[in-house]
């Protein structure tokens, strides 16, 4: 298989985890017999340095000619201050909305080495393996108006959607639960919104036509419960842009380690954006330490979701959880009796495995 590959290293650690990403790509592509090119282009900070703006149309263009993208991550204290047309997260905002990626997937699953290493107690997060499918260019975050009234004595926002918006991210939803366990809980707050009603009836149309698919509705107030009482009930979650910005934060801390999550943001075609969770961590950035794995596991999301290589979305995923079981870890993470070891040291190990 030939696949062209657009990477955008971006700022801090995004720019050093990259690499990561292309060596174990470089190892599945020879080892799996396939082809892979790689584009590097500017985003976020190092764009506005360079040529003046976070997101540059050459950047825009070769990612709408790409067969999917990956991220580091874009931003850091130097920006701060700058004018919002040239922060870095406009050049993330801006490539998010010019392809339209719309489904935004965070599978977090505790890694049974880092157990201990969640807040949450051993015995409830042990198993846990859940998929977080949420709307991501609509919702509360993008209707309109928005805006303050009345110098400042009332305020609005809006939480719209068009049913075909709804009816995509819920197909997206029953997709995957139909290529995991077979479970989908939507999650909705259906008492009160008029939005989740539509949403809801949603869910309950499209459910004919995937019969090997267990439904089940939830109010956002008890998901956000159960999601930490008991999260090995859940398989896949699907949800509107803002509850599943909440939920996935929270979730995140079942697996312990911001530095172990990947996400996938994709659009119909399966061209798809992949990114780890955490942002460009500054206080580390140019230090060697950063934890790979979130970067390295964003590209195994990219084999399955946009090029259909679970085969080798899995050798990635046994790798991970290889040499993390035989104690190898970044400093940001901390296993018993376990060996501390730099980016480039753990990128090689994964590479080895593989
Ligand atoms: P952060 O995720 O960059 O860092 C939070 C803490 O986690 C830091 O102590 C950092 O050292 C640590 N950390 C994060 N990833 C790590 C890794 N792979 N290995 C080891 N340690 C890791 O979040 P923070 O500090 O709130 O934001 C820093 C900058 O990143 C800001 O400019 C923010 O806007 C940006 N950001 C960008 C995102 C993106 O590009 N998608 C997402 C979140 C934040
Ligand atoms: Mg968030």
């Amino acid at each position: 298989m030939h696949k062209k590959i657009v990477l955008l290293p971006g700022d801090g650690i995004g720019s050093e985890v990259i690499h990561s990403a292309k060596d174990v790509l470089n190892a599945i592509a020879k080892e799996f017999n396939h082809s892979f090119e790689f584009e590097t282009h500017l985003i976020g900070g190092a764009a506005v340095d360079t040529v003046g703006t976070p997101l540059p149309d050459t950047t825009v263009k070769a990612c709408q000619e790409a067969d999917a993208i990956l991220l580091g991550a874009v931003g850091g204290p130097k920006w701060d201050q700058f004018p919002s047309d040239l922060r870095p997260e406009k050049g993330l905002l801006g490539i998010r909305k010019a392809l339209d990626l719309f489904a935004n997937l965070r599978p977090i699953k505790g890694f049974p080495t880092l157990l201990h290493a969640s807040p949450l107690k051993e015995e409830v997060v042990t198993g846990s393996d859940l998929l977080i499918v949420r709307e991501l260019t609509g919702g509360l975050y993008f209707g309109t108006p928005s805006e303050r009234r009345d110098n400042n004595q009332s305020v609005v926002d809006t939480l719209s959607y068009t049913r075909k918006e709804i009816e995509r991210i819920i197909e997206k939803a029953f997709q995957s639960a139909q290529l995991r366990r077979g479970h989908l809980t939507s999650v909705d707050k259906a008492n009160v919104l008029e939005s989740s009603k539509l949403w809801r009836e949603i869910v309950e149309e499209t459910k004919a036509n995937y019969p090997d698919v267990k439904v089940e509705h939830l109010l956002v107030d008890a998901a956000a419960m159960k999601l930490i009482t008991n999260p090995t009930s859940f398989d896949v979650l699907v949800t509107e842009n803002m509850f599943g910005d909440i939920l996935s934060d929270e979730a995140s801390v079942l697996t312990g380690s911001l530095g172990m999550l990947p996400s996938a943001s994709i659009r119909e075609d399966g061209v798809g954006l992949y990114e780890p969770v955490h942002g460009s961590a500054p206080d580390i950035a140019g230090q060697g330490i950063a934890n790979p794995l979130a970067m390295v596991l964003s590209s195994a999301l990219m084999l399955r979701h946009s090029f259909g290589l679970n085969k080798e979305a899995n050798r990635i995923e046994e790798a991970v959880e290889h040499v993390l079981e035989r104690g190898y870890h970044t400093r940001d993470l901390h296993i018993l009796n376990g060996m501390v070891v730099g980016t480039s040291e753990m990128t090689k190990l994964v590479v080895e495995f593989i």
